[in-house]
């Protein structure tokens, strides 16, 4: 008897090991190196020899899933990036290293051109009105190498022409000596003139609010942008730095609540903790100067817990990446932000090496980007393996079994009746 026991629990050991040890996740695009669709063969040697394009300073940071575009942006860290808004086509049968096409063109990616160019993107925003919502920080070069040869902008983009309809630079007010804004929430209400774009400010530690409807901007600060002093300290894929002061990054917006607003949940980078705030206060600019208890805090992650990147489903599931541990996380929000609410639902200490990004698209499907950023930028890659990966996965397969999996409609009418 107690024999058999045991046996029971090895088998039932195994199987949970089994379980954790499956990849959920479905690989759609993997690359040794970027390379673009040019022209013809003729270009890209001459963008080659003119060093227009040098393959090995190309970087994938942000991905965007529209309709059958998967939008791919490459920051100018480095000389030789040739576009930094770029897309590849889904569809059944693509090439697993596809080359990124120029969007919405070639010219309107070229370098310091302010007007009509973009010069360094990070995150990208499709929103529910068939637009593309593109940050432009307008730098070249990172950290002590960086130069503004044109202003922050925010522009959008109609998918359904490729025209871009909307260029907005940030007010000067809006960032300061130390300011450097790479990621973007998008928030439509009620219409799609109702929208709002927020941007967070992580080394100049404000959030910027953009209006849709008033073409105009406002500044939020807070000391919980802040960095975490005791937080600033990393380990992937194989390196140990420092990271000290990054404050405000990734921001995620829950559905539409009952009192017609959604609630941002954001998290320093430098930080194991999540703090929340309502498009209420937002979007209202008279609140700049007098909302400080309008943010919570919520509960501690606990240790290798730092996130970049996140995204809220339409149910209010929320998926982040775990950049310390090379794995996605979820969160239900109908239960408490609690440790014991949190679960891993992917990892791979090869492919998911620093996952960039993470997004849901309108089919309820998670992607997610890795592309081992802190070995390109402090040490180097080897481009004789797979640095870049597109993962995608529908959600109810990811948070099938976790304490993230939806509630079936019984239950839901178990609670309610
Ligand atoms: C820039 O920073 C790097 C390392 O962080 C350092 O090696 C280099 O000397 C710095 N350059 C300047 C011009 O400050
Ligand atoms: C919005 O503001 C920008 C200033 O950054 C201006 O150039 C643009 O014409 C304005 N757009 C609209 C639609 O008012």
């Amino acid at each position: 008897m107690v024999r058999m026991y045991r046996l029971l629990l090895v088998v039932s050991l195994m199987a949970l090991l089994a379980v954790e040890a499956t990849f959920k996740m479905q690989e759609v695009f993997r690359w040794k190196q970027m390379d673009y669709a040019f022209a013809d063969e003729g270009k890209r040697n001459e963008a080659l020899f003119n060093k227009r394009f040098i393959p090995e300073n190309n970087l994938p940071v942000g991905i965007e899933i529209w309709n059958d575009k998967l939008f791919v942006s490459v920051p100018r860290w480095r000389a030789g990036i040739p576009s930094t808004l770029n897309y590849v086509q889904l569809y059944k049968g693509a090439p697993e290293s596809p080359k990124l096409n120029p969007f919405p063109d070639w010219k309107s990616n070229e370098v310091g051109n302010c007007e009509t160019g973009m010069t360094t993107v990070y995150r990208i925003k499709a929103d529910k009105c068939d637009r593309l919502w593109v940050l432009d920080t307008g730098t070249f070069g990172i950290g002590n190498t960086t130069t503004n040869p044109c202003p922050y902008a925010l522009n959008v983009f109609d998918l359904r022409t490729n025209r871009r309809i909307r260029r907005y630079e940030l007010r000067a007010a809006d960032t300061n000596a130390n300011s450097f804004i790479a990621n973007i929430a998008v928030d439509v209400g009620k219409s799609c003139d109702d929208a709002f774009a927020y941007l967070s400010d992580e080394l100049g530690y404000g959030l910027i609010v953009y209006s849709w409807q008033e073409n105009t901007s406002w500044r939020f600060m807070h000391s919980f942008f802040m960095p975490d002093p005791l937080a600033g300290d990393f380990n992937i894929g194989g390196l140990n730095f420092q990271w000290g002061e990054e404050g405000i990054f990734g921001m995620s917006l829950s559905p539409m609540q009952h009192d017609g607003f959604r609630t941002m949940f954001f998290s320093p980078l430098a930080s194991n903790r999540e703090f929340s705030v309502s498009t209420r206060t937002l979007r209202d600019k008279t609140k700049v100067e007098s909302a400080y208890f309008d943010f919570t805090p919520l509960e501690d992650r606990g240790p290798l817990a730092h996130t970049t990147a996140r995204v809220m489903d339409e149910d209010g599931v929320q998926f982040f990446n775990l950049i310390d541990q090379n794995a996605i996380g979820c969160w239900n929000s109908l239960n408490p932000y609690r440790r014991n609410n949190l679960a891993m639902i992917e990892r791979d200490d090869e492919k998911l090496i620093f996952p960039s990004d993470v997004k849901v698209d309108r089919e309820a499907n998670v992607w997610v980007m890795s592309d081992r950023m802190p070995n390109f930028l402090l040490s180097s890659l080897n481009f004789e393996e797979y640095n870049f990966h597109v993962f995608f996965a529908p959600i109810n397969v990811l948070i099938k079994d976790t304490v993230c999996e939806k509630p079936t409609p019984q239950f839901l009418y178990a609670l309610y009746r």
